[in-house]
């Protein structure tokens, strides 16, 4: 496609666009919804803007159903136990945000009297909400003219402005377009449009452009090379930990679980026993480590990327005769493992010795 003079790109194409092919998602009110007259939730909208920071709309659905259904609002999560909330969040990654997410809640139950802020500033006062999900939150939910930008709003509009300076530098360039861009009347709309776009046409490989409603406003696809753009500064390899886990099995079909210390990486979480993870070439990844002797048979290795390391855990099996007791520890019926707040890394590491410890391979 060879275009050469541009027209400025407007929110009318984008919300014209969207009107006719949003994705329809369980938390959002979609064009043909709101004519009915149905209005935004904000603890809907507010849960699926913190999820969604973790994983993609596909990963997120069940977890969204299953909190909806077990907290249907703002203050039954605010009284759930702190125990549920993270095990119903397990898997989904960065355990951190799920205890913000209930501080949230109880601040909003007790502060606000169950209902959100409808403020920018009002919700970024609350506990971990920080600047994106309080614009998202003020433009979905409340109509507020806030500029939203997540990963694929940056990718759209550094595409349409041709912005070469690298994320995250330039952050604030892209920040001060989408506000420009952000319409008064629907803002909501045009910030989901705008990451429907970026998920459906504006994709990172091979984007969809001829089906794009910006395609006549595109610096990028008038540089003929869309795909060079968000500029992503050389990215530094990240250290690898090392440690091993262990799986011990009694006949009964239990297994030994244990609770980690509240602060720190996973804290509060569920785990298998396991050495201290670090960085050293001959860290504790053997048998020597174990919690207690046993016949300990290796079930290989598994990696798994957090933030700011990759971490190569050795994992080894014993079948136990006799039940042993260690800190912090109890032995629950594998069959109950899904009830427990195991982080993803605590599933690969038991799958990795029971193969079928998890019937669904949830993530
Ligand atoms: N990603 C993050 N928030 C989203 C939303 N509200 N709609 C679609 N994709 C999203």
């Amino acid at each position: 496609m060879t275009i050469h003079t541009l027209d400025a790109p407007t929110a009318s194409a984008l919300l014209e666009w969207y009107d006719r092919h949003h994705r329809d998602l369980p938390w959002r009110v979609s064009p043909p919804m709101a004519k009915r007259g149905i209005k935004a939730d904000p603890y809907r909208v507010w849960l699926s803007e913190v999820m969604l920071q973790q994983t993609t709309v596909q990963a997120v659905k069940p977890y969204f159903a299953n909190f909806l259904m077990k907290w249907p609002t703002v203050t039954d999560l605010a009284k759930a136990p702190g125990e549920e909330v993270m095990a119903a969040w397990a898997g989904l990654g960065y355990y951190a945000r799920a205890r913000n997410l209930k501080k949230c809640a109880e601040a909003v139950a007790s502060q606000h009297g169950g209902i959100f802020p409808d403020t920018e500033e009002g919700l970024k006062a609350l506990p971990g909400i920080g600047d994106y999900t309080a614009a998202a939150v003020a433009a979905i939910a409340f109509n507020r003219q806030a500029a939203v930008m997540d990963g694929n709003v940056e990718r759209v509009i550094s595409r349409l402005y041709a912005i070469a300076t690298p994320l995250p530098a330039g952050k604030p360039l892209m920040r001060q377009k989408v506000a420009l861009l952000t319409p008064a009347d629907r803002p909501g709309d045009f910030a989901q449009a705008m990451m429907d776009l970026g998920a459906t046409i504006c994709t990172p490989k091979r984007p969809a452009c001829s089906l794009c409603p910006f395609n006549g406003s595109c610096e990028a696809l008038r540089l003929h090379d869309p795909e060079q753009f968000p500029v992503k500064a050389a990215k530094k390899e990240k250290p690898v930990r090392r440690g091993a886990a262990f799986v011990a099995v009694t006949s009964d079909g239990d297994i030994l679980l244990r609770r980690r210390i509240e602060s720190g990486l996973l804290g509060g979480m569920t785990e298998i026993p396991t050495t201290a993870w670090t960085a050293r070439q001959d860290g504790e990844t053997s048998t020597e480590a174990a919690p207690f002797n046993a016949d300990w048979q290796s079930s290989g290795t598994v990696t798994h990327v957090f933030t700011h390391f990759e971490l190569r855990l050795s994992i080894f099996r014993a079948a136990i005769a006799d039940r042993v007791q260690i800190n912090d520890g109890w032995w629950e019926p594998v069959t109950n493992l899904e009830a427990q707040a195991l982080p993803t890394i605590m599933k690969k590491a038991i799958a990795a010795a029971i193969p079928l410890a998890f019937k669904t391979a949830k993530g």
